[in-house]
């Protein structure tokens, strides 16, 4: 038994952040930005009360109608987070009862920007060991709620934006094929955020040392996302003897266009063969992979060989042999 993609949908928030704007919060450039970075723009979630479940539960929505698929007949809802609409409950059981999925269990699931990547690993386990049948996986970030809007160095980076997957069993050879996960806790030291947790929990001083935000070291960060995801794209593409022109797609996290290029390159893909909409929607953490799949739904074709692949907050990284398993609808 395999676990294949049966439905795909996306959402992101109306209210646009460019960079003109961005210029106006903090001293920077739109040059600056799309050079060193590639984002022209991100969107962002306005609106007192609304949260990451917010945008899920509308990508869901989309979800469930493309797909006729009723709330009830979810089994298990994954959601990938770092910006959980608070500590507990998870994420996942507010988005089930804002959705009415009353049958299912649900979690969230913590791995950085490799979030949405390592929830649709362990929502395949469930389907492959014959345990569920229909599951949702959602990768959805607020990344607004905890950007810096003073520090320059992470404000342009990062967007709001949520895309949701059904997973469901196949007898065919199709769907997840293969995947490889890792982590090194060692990267934690180099992006994390300071304080809200049991070490440091929220006081006066925490807020008064804006440790309430991201703090990312930047180039660390990036030279081990250039590593690891070339690393780990080009072990998964040996050790299921695939060249270049065997794979139809690269689904790339969208964290800098460099590491993106890194990737390919080491994969000796032609850009046309990438996903990328980093321009269009920055870094949206967990959503950034079914945000592309979303996205080029219209050009999937089943038998397509592709390879996804994130690194983020943990250290965590990974990737995922897919082959897609519908023709466009
Ligand atoms: O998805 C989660 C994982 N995160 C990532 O993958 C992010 C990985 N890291 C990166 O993408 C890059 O390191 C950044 C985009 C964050 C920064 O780019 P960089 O090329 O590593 O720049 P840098 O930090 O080395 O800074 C170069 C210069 C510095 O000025 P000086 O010291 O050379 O005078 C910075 O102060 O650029 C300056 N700078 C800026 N200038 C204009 C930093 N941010 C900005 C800015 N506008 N927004």
């Amino acid at each position: 038994m395999k676990a294949a993609i049966t439905g795909i949908n996306g959402y992101v928030p109306e209210y646009i952040l460019n960079n003109e704007e961005l210029s106006r919060m903090v001293d920077t450039t739109d040059e600056w930005i799309m050079t060193r970075i590639g984002i022209k723009e991100r969107r962002i979630l306005k609106g007192v009360g609304a949260g990451t479940s917010d945008m899920a539960v509308e990508a869901i929505r989309g979800l469930l109608e493309k797909t006729n698929t009723k709330p009830e007949e979810i089994d298990l809802l994954i959601c990938a987070t770092v910006t959980p609409d608070m500590q507990f409950p998870a994420t996942a059981n507010i988005i089930s009862d804002k959705l009415g999925i009353k049958n299912a269990f649900s979690f969230d699931m913590n791995a950085g920007c490799s979030g949405f990547l390592y929830a649709l690993v362990t929502a395949s386990k469930f389907i492959e060991c014959g345990s569920n049948k229909k599951i949702i996986v959602v990768g959805a970030d607020k990344m607004s709620s905890i950007v810096d809007y003073t520090d320059r160095a992470t404000c342009p980076i990062f967007g709001d934006g949520a895309g949701a997957v059904l997973l469901e069993p196949t007898e065919e050879n199709l769907g997840v094929l293969d995947s490889i996960l890792a982590v090194d806790g060692v990267g934690r030291h180099h992006l994390h955020q300071k304080a809200g947790g049991s070490v440091k929990p929220p006081s006066h001083e925490t807020i008064d040392a804006r440790e309430h935000f991201i703090y990312q070291e930047g180039q660390p960060v990036f030279k081990w996302a250039v590593m690891k995801m070339a690393d780990v794209s080009e072990e998964i593409m040996k050790r299921n003897n695939l060249g270049a022109d065997d794979v139809a797609w690269l689904v790339p996290h969208q964290a800098n266009m460099r590491i993106i290029d890194a990737t390919a390159c080491r994969m000796k893909l032609p850009k046309d063969k990438v996903m990328i909409n980093i321009e269009r929607f920055g870094n949206t953490t967990a959503g950034t992979l079914p945000l592309c799949l979303w996205e080029w739904e219209p050009k999937l074709k089943k038998g397509d060989n592709i390879i996804i692949t994130a690194f983020g907050a943990g250290f965590t990284w990974g990737a995922i042999y897919l082959k897609w398993a519908y023709d466009p609808k």
